[in-house]
């Protein structure tokens, strides 16, 4: 047997979002039980512009062994800043499994929609056990991009969202997305000029943008709000961080290092016994999630290679199942 091919497009068919969210539940659940392995990502930089190598852009490899699909991994990806200005994704990424019994590489894919869907739902399994109002909620959402779509596709199939408000420093980005996600999830989406604008009456706040202003301020924030940062470099001003009641990550080595938490711990101002807990400890039980109305609460879901394989190893069995793929022998 070779190894199984699968494009972006096919994924696209194979798997919908509620299959990708329950993946992505049981898999926080099997990291909080412990029978999932996914060690801390290793970072390839390769410039910042300023310093290092001219590209402007950074990969992370990110293995993992998911327990409940017996299934081992690993995805290559990175993101390119100077992408969006060419006409290309932001992101690039391939995914690679193994069966952990004999090592056989069952199938390479595009790592690039496996990342934004369970990306997009790591978020929503998050709030499932975190938002204050989880009947009719009213989501702000920061970054009208890639990660931004499947975000909202993943909150709007697990709650019932009143109004999505969308915040892009480009509005242009904003206004293409709501024309093209509204009809989709059949929610509401209101374009806003502030992000200030957004969060008012918001349950929860997501950011997926490149921002490193730390635009989202502690006073924006009022009691109850949940807020997931999950853009790669800082988002959250210092003292919204330091001030939240509880800080919740998906992988407590990756995000000391990473993303939002990265200079409040690398300058001791946040130390790992800060941290509440983990996304896993808390869908796992082992932990509660939000315990009263007023808490707010800081949710970093950074990703982890774990939630990549389960993804990856869903539309591979469904593509084995259907025929779906081209088969190709590397020996
Ligand atoms: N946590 C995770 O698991 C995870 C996974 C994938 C990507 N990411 C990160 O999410 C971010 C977005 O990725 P993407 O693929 O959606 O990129 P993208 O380029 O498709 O979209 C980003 C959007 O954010 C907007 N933006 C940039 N700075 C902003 C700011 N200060 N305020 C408001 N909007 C702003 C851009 O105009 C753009 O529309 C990146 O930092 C990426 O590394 C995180």
């Amino acid at each position: 047997m070779g190894t199984l091919l699968i494009t972006q497009k096919e994924i696209g068919e194979l798997v919908s979002m509620p299959e990708v969210i329950d993946a992505v539940e049981r898999t926080f659940r099997g990291m909080g039980e412990g029978t999932v392995i996914n060690p801390t990502k290793l970072h390839l930089d390769l410039g910042d512009g300023e310093s290092g190598l001219p590209y402007r852009a950074g990969m992370n490899s990110m293995p993992a062994y998911v327990g409940w699909l017996e299934t081992a991994g690993i995805k290559f990806i990175g993101g390119w800043e100077d992408n969006p200005g060419k006409g290309l994704p932001y992101i690039s990424g391939m995914m690679l499994l193994v069966d952990p019994r004999d090592g056989r590489f069952l199938s390479a894919m595009d790592g690039t929609l496996v990342t934004a869907l369970r990306t997009g739902a790591q978020t929503a399994v998050a709030l499932k056990y975190l938002i204050s109002e989880p009947e009719d909620p009213v989501i702000a959402l920061y970054g009208a991009g890639a990660q931004g779509r499947t975000q909202a596709e993943a909150i709007a199939s697990s709650f019932n969202v009143k109004e999505f408000r969308v915040f892009d420093i480009r509005q242009e980005a904003s206004n293409v997305f709501a024309e093209e996600m509204g009809p989709k999830i059949g929610v509401p989406i209101r374009v806003v000029d502030r992000p200030e604008e957004a969060v008012e009456g918001a349950h929860a706040v997501v950011s997926v943008t490149h921002a490193r202003d730390k635009f989202i301020r502690n006073e924006m924030i009022g009691e109850g709000v949940t807020v997931c940062p999950l853009g790669s470099f800082r988002e959250c001003a210092d003292e919204l961080i330091l001030s939240m009641d509880k800080i919740i990550v998906d992988h407590v080595g990756q995000t000391l290092h990473r993303g939002a938490l990265k200079e409040v711990s690398e300058s001791g101002r946040l130390k790992e016994e800060d941290l509440y807990g983990t996304i896993g400890e808390v869908v796992a039980g082992k932990k509660k999630g939000r315990e009263n109305p007023r808490e707010r609460i800081l949710c970093i879901p950074i990703g982890t290679g774990a939630m990549d394989v389960a993804v990856a190893a869903l539309a591979y069995r469904k593509a084995m199942e259907k025929g779906v793929g081209s088969e190709f022998s590397f020996i």
